[in-house]
């Protein structure tokens, strides 16, 4: 099939790739034409394993081709929306300045039986309204919600093999032209046994939402048993474990660790509450403001056991903190816990250092004002503390032993508890975790 694929973020981007990998002809439109230009040599303008890889297989095919010019979307099938629903600033609404921006952009472009398909993550009611504009533009074209469940750091496989694939359509029926048609998108997901569920348009969008909010608090619950077990002097990662073997609850998600961030569950549950508000449904969202407050104390508490760490006071400290992303195998910094710790210990008068293996460039344009170094062995030179906070493997695998001999001191905090304790104490190290004893 034909498909076009507006914004090449990185939602937009992957979908494009492995649309191509699945044997389509794929154009992807953006506006950035620094994007385009990077994308259209092959290159992934952030950090994503296989990305590169499969651009430059699929490229080679002839298959996936990227302009800045909307009128390419012509004679297309199928057209993906993958913009960006950012938080408006100063409100915890969705910005749907994006989307409406490229739905626009699209519907003159638009030929009889076209399916626009909505990936981005909007506030419910968002379809409804786009597909009234779609069946004016173009009576016989429809607008199906199929919304994306990617992670980063997976994405190519995420989008390649989903858990499931969500469409929303406008009668809710199985027996909508549109979803035959994107049963022939995803035709080979499909028919290896991926699951289809078909909804109208508010649910497809409220799964996507639901589906965040629900990961968001399974963090945040953990997080608020990790401050009761430094209370009581138990051991967090434990007692998950414990819980975890429950199949009704699944040890998945429930790593307590300096919270949850990047570019969609903090915004998405914010949007989420912002749109309950607005339908009159407030009070049934009000428990993810607590999700939130949680996670945020989260920040505010390691920077508390740090300064305890070094010894009551953090003025000309120096603390090298390992890891700016706001997960592992990425390079997204977006409202990155890390980062957001760096800042607030920098402020509070300690001398931070940054060290991260590929987000050192993002980390760097968001805070200007922290040091960055790129070489581990370098960026823990006569610390006297180091902050795990990002539990990338190299940080994880590191010798206790051999690196107590570069610090000042030997003292570190484990901000994802993924260090074995037992081990950096025998070599020497005041080890603290995150509701751990
Ligand atoms: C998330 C959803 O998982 C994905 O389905 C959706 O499409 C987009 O949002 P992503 O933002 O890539 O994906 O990251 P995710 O893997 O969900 O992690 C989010 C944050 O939670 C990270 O900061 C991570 O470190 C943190 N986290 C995750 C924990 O603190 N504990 C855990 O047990 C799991």
């Amino acid at each position: 099939m034909r498909i076009s694929v507006i914004g090449c973020g990185y939602l937009g981007a992957v979908h494009a790739a492995c649309m191509a990998k699945l044997g389509h002809e794929v154009i992807g439109i953006d506006v950035d034409a620094s994007k385009i230009e990077a994308l259209s040599d092959a290159r992934a303008p952030f950090y994503e394993p296989e990305l590169e890889d499969l651009l430059k297989e699929v490229q080679a095919t002839g298959r996936l081709s990227f302009t800045t010019d909307m009128s390419a979307a012509a004679g297309s099938a199928v057209h993906f929306v993958c913009v960006g629903t950012p938080q408006k600033k100063g409100e915890n609404a969705a910005d749907l300045t994006f989307v409406d921006a490229a739905v626009t952009a699209l519907l003159p472009h638009l030929s009889p039986g076209d399916v626009v398909v909505g990936k981005s993550t909007v506030p419910v009611g968002t379809a409804a309204r786009l597909s009234e504009l779609v069946e004016i533009q173009e009576p016989s074209a429809h607008l199906v919600w199929n919304p994306e469940f990617l992670r980063e750091g997976h994405a190519v496989s995420d989008t390649l093999r989903p858990d499931r694939f969500v469409y929303g359509v406008v009668d809710g029926s199985e027996d909508h032209s549109a979803v035959a048609i994107l049963d022939e998108v995803y035709s080979t997901p499909l028919s290896s046994g991926t699951p289809r569920l078909v909804t109208d348009h508010p649910t497809a969008e409220l799964v996507k939402t639901a589906a965040n909010s629900f990961l968001a608090t399974k963090i945040s619950f953990i997080n608020a048993m990790a401050e009761l077990c430094e209370a009581a002097g138990a051991d967090v990662t434990r007692l998950a474990d414990a819980i975890g073997m429950d199949d009704r609850i699944g040890r998945k998600f429930l790593n307590a660790g300096i919270g949850f961030g990047g570019g969609c569950l903090p915004k998405d549950i914010r949007a989420f509450m912002a749109r309950a508000g607005e339908l009159g449904a407030d009070q049934a969202l009000t428990f993810l403001r607590e999700v939130d407050a949680i996670n945020m104390r989260r920040r505010t508490r390691v920077v508390e056991l740090t300064r305890e760490l070094c010894g009551g006071s953090l003025l000309g400290k120096r603390i090298t903190v390992l890891g700016a992303a706001f997960k592992p195998e990425s390079d997204d910094v977006r409202d990155s816990p890390a980062l957001s710790i760096a800042a607030q210990l920098q402020l509070q008068g300690a001398v931070v250092t940054v060290t991260d293996p590929k987000a050192l460039a993002n980390a760097s344009r968001r805070f200007p004002e922290l040091h960055y170094e790129s070489n581990t062995e370098k960026a823990v030179e006569r610390a006297d503390a180091l902050l795990l906070l990002t539990e990338w493997q190299e940080y994880c695998k590191l010798e206790p032993y051999a690196l107590a001999a570069s610090v000042a001191s030997p003292r570190i905090l484990d901000g994802r508890n993924v260090l074995d304790s037992a081990k950096w104490r025998a070599a020497g190290w005041s080890y603290r975790g995150l509701g751990r004893p």
